[in-house]
């Protein structure tokens, strides 16, 4: 019930918040802003970013959320291009997205993929994201400083647990592999044994579909770590879980903490977004680490990238670089190699969670009680 109440909160907030905005909107060139879902808190802010940047810098703008419902979300496209957008800003929800936005290329509307590639397509040459191989470098670090793994040894293994997210988001391949370059030299070495399946990395299609999390929906995951604990997690206690999100890693710790085991000590727990939740309960002692991603900044940098396109100018985005050498394979939607623009994820602990309060990341008008991280 409680979580119902949230996410309707959300989406009530959500709503409000695109009116408001949206009264604002005077002239100016369309740019439509396709969102994945609203189930994950993070999508709402970025919406929100998007618009008032781009209201910002003189464009109308439209906020659609595709609910994780991919035909959804193509009729919202097509709905941006039959308003004669010039632009579009795509959070995509998987690559049934393509024959829209081929449309959307032949109309010779600009597309940015956003956060998340638009996979198999060759039709778009923009993107925009964080640094995804390093998101999952950051959680694998916080859990090897967590168990305190340097110094653990062979002979009493710590015992770890994984999860990844949708098979249908590219990201959650490079936040895996980003996790698993950490974690498998220790694994090698024996300090450190995986319960349960084990992909050493998202090439192992077969164990990686095992652990992967369709849609980032979190109750799945909370099923799966269920499932773990009356299986293979039953006659061991676990020390720590990589868990990719912050809405699945909240989900995973509930199922843990229905278990007596647990009571006392909950495994270190990886996430990512710095949602206000996890912020509190990484607070309290419960989730161990997030990844901050300035999303506030994703949007403006989206949208300065929208705006220099279509202005035919250089283009250069404070605090973004062009992906190159390995890094462009960020970039690659499995037809072409657009050009991939990455800002920098941030580790945040117990020890620095000022930091989004600092950089005003948290709005008393979407996330409840900020003054309680102060
Ligand atoms: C984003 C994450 C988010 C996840 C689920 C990914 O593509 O990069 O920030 O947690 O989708 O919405």
């Amino acid at each position: 019930m409680r979580k119902i109440l949230a996410v309707l909160l959300v989406m009530a907030l959500a709503a409000s918040m695109v009116m408001v905005v949206g009264c604002k909107a005077k002239g100016g060139q369309l740019i439509g802003i396709a969102m994945p879902e609203t189930h994950v808190q993070r999508w709402v802010k970025d919406g929100f970013a998007l618009q008032t940047e781009a209201e910002d810098r003189g464009y109308r703008a439209e906020v659609q959320y595709g609910d994780a419902n991919q035909p959804t979300q193509n009729q919202q496209i097509q709905s941006f291009l039959t308003q004669g957008a010039k632009a579009l800003i795509v959070g995509c929800i998987n690559d049934g997205v393509s024959s829209v936005i081929a449309e959307a290329a032949r109309d010779k509307v600009v597309v940015v993929a956003y956060d998340r590639i638009i996979p198999n397509s060759a039709d778009y040459d923009y993107y925009i994201t964080f640094n995804n191989f390093k998101v999952g470098v950051l959680q694998a670090q916080s859990i090897v400083k967590g168990l305190n793994l340097d110094a653990a040894s062979a002979s009493a293994p710590k015992l770890i647990t994984l999860f990844a997210g949708s098979p249908t988001d590219g990201n959650a391949f490079f936040f895996f592999d980003g996790a698993m370059s950490v974690l498998n030299p220790y694994i090698k070495s024996g300090v450190l044994r995986v319960i349960g399946p084990y992909p050493e990395t998202s090439a192992d299609t077969n164990n990686f579909q095992r652990i992967a999390t369709e849609n980032w929906q979190a109750p799945i995951a909370k099923t799966r770590m269920e499932n773990l604990l009356s299986n293979d997690a039953r006659s061991v206690t676990l020390d720590a879980i990589l868990a990719p999100n912050d809405t699945l890693a909240r989900a995973i710790l509930e199922a843990c903490k229905a278990d007596a085991k647990y009571r006392g000590k909950l495994p270190v727990i990886s996430g990512q977004d710095a949602e206000y939740d996890s912020a509190a309960s990484i607070k309290n002692g419960e989730q161990y680490s997030t990844v901050f991603k300035d999303t506030a900044k994703l949007a403006e940098a989206a949208v300065i990238l929208v705006d220099q396109v279509l202005k035919g100018q250089a283009i250069s985005i404070p605090g973004a670089e062009l992906a190159t050498g390995d890094l462009a394979e960020i970039g690659n939607t499995g037809k072409k190699y657009v050009k991939a623009y990455l800002l920098d994820p941030i580790l945040v602990t117990k020890d620095n969670l000022n930091v989004m309060v600092d950089a005003g990341f948290y709005d008393d008008r979407l996330d409840r009680g900020i003054l309680l991280l102060n």
